[in-house]
């Protein structure tokens, strides 16, 4: 059930995160550094958002909160879902497809966030 939830979610987000890329609305681009990701980073960042947060608060209790934390922690965070060294259900699989550089921008971002 939960599995069901959280792919109905994630298609969502998929489709907006499309729409919102396409569009970029001003309001959001300029904000919290965002102009400065490239347009592989940014383009999953409104799935990343989905769980934790445009403002990396995260969105429900089981999702952990990213805004302020240190970058170097975020960094290894992902490298380790990355080759299961930290495996999680949820998490590994959205490590999986980052390339080293959207790693280090995504931990960027979301460590930029006040
Ligand atoms: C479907 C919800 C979901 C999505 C989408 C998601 N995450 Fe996560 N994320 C989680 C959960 C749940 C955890 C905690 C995993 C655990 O318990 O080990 C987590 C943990 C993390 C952590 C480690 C935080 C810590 O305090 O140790 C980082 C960094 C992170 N996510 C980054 C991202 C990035 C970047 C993206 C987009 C590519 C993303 N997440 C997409 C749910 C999500």
């Amino acid at each position: 059930m939960k599995q069901l939830f959280i792919s109905v979610a994630l298609i969502s987000l998929l489709g907006s995160g499309v729409a919102w890329a396409a569009e970029k609305p001003a309001g959001l681009v300029g904000t919290h550094g965002q102009s400065e990701l490239s347009t592989q980073a940014s383009s999953m960042l409104p799935l990343c958002a989905s769980c934790h947060g445009i403002e990396g608060i995260s969105t429900e209790g089981m999702y952990p909160n990213l805004a302020g934390q240190k970058v170097e922690y975020l960094v290894k965070q992902l490298q380790q879902f990355k080759t299961r060294e930290r495996n999680d259900p949820i998490m590994s699989p959205m490590a999986e497809p980052l390339s080293p550089e959207m790693v280090n921008e995504l931990a960027g971002y979301f460590s930029s966030l006040k």
